[in-house]
């Protein structure tokens, strides 16, 4: 096991994926697909823990889209993957040659031919929100966690006020890729202590000695980590409702979210 898998703090990392990839391929430039592919496998190795899947997760960063605030042609972003972003987690990676960085350079071209970009701002389907909240509270069962103003667990959050926080786009990505929500405050971690025995609970705080959880049984609990043996972050709780829900359904789950504002 691995000893510690600690997300890089202090930046939000609102993970928003894309829904359609199937959209308009057309591009000017030609990558090749050997390119691409080894690009996506680059990516995947050294990016995706903090720019995620579709390439939006770090706040305020969509290499989704081709509109980069700091490149704009293909040489500058090259440069950019490899001289870094002095004073931030963008650490240089000069161990990049230059066939490795056309890769990166393909495959983050072509994912921004792939979705559009602006991932929490496309348009959705909304369905019915009466239907959606049936969904919720039967079928889904996302009641079972979620409580909207009350009623559900403390280890979840309260979606009272969902539909005046987040973008239907972003909202119907939180149902279809739940894997890809790394929400700061929201994050479940397993701890195992030199025994052997393992906790999994909310992470309510951690610094360099000690971690406090919220245990699945809902109690408050503190480990030193002197005492344990490894503490990790777990993946999402949620399961994805992609193969479980019709697009009909998680439309009208999206309209009843959407709907969830505070007064
Ligand atoms: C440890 C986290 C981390 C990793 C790993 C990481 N980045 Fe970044 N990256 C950031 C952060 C944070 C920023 C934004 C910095 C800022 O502007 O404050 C950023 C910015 C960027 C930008 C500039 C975006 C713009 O709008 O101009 C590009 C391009 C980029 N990263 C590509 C990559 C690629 C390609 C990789 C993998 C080789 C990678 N990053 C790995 C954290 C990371
Ligand atoms: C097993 C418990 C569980 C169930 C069941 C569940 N969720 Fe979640 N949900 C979570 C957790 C944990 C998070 C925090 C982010 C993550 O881990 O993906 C979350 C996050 C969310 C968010 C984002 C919250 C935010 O603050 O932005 C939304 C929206 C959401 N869930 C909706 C739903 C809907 C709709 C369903 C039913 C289809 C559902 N959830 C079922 C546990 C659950």
């Amino acid at each position: 096991m691995s000893r510690h898998h600690r997300r890089a703090a202090g930046f939000g990392l609102a993970a928003m994926l894309l829904l359609s990839m199937q959209g308009a391929n057309a591009q000017e430039h030609s990558y090749t697909p050997a390119d691409i592919d080894n690009g996506r496998g680059l990516y995947q190795a050294n990016c995706l823990g903090c720019h995620g899947d579709q390439g939006n997760a770090v706040e305020s960063v969509d290499l989704s889209s081709n509109r980069l605030r700091r490149a704009s042609t293909d040489e500058e972003l090259a440069a950019l993957i490899r001289s870094g972003i002095p004073g931030t987690l963008m650490i240089p990676r000069p161990q990049f040659s230059d066939g490795e960085l056309q890769g990166l350079v393909a495959f983050l071209r072509t994912m921004a031919s792939q979705t559009g970009g602006a991932g929490s701002e496309r348009e959705v389907a909304l369905g019915d929100p009466s239907r959606g909240q049936q969904l919720f509270f039967g079928k889904a069962d996302c009641g079972s966690c979620h409580g909207v103003g009350g009623g559900g667990s403390r280890l979840y959050v309260d979606l009272a006020n969902i539909g005046g926080r987040r973008t239907p786009a972003s909202l119907e990505n939180a149902i279809l890729y739940p894997e890809a929500e790394l929400r700061e405050g929201q994050r479940f971690m397993q701890v195992v202590d030199k025994s052997g025995a393992a906790t999994v609970g909310l992470l309510m705080n951690q610094d360099t000695d000690s971690v406090q959880m919220m245990s699945l049984d809902e109690r408050l609990v503190s480990f030193g980590k002197r005492d344990l043996e490894a503490w990790n972050f777990l993946p999402s709780q949620m399961q994805s409702s992609r193969d479980v829900l019709s697009a009909e359904e998680i439309a009208d789950l999206v309209a009843y979210l959407v709907s969830l504002k505070a007064e």
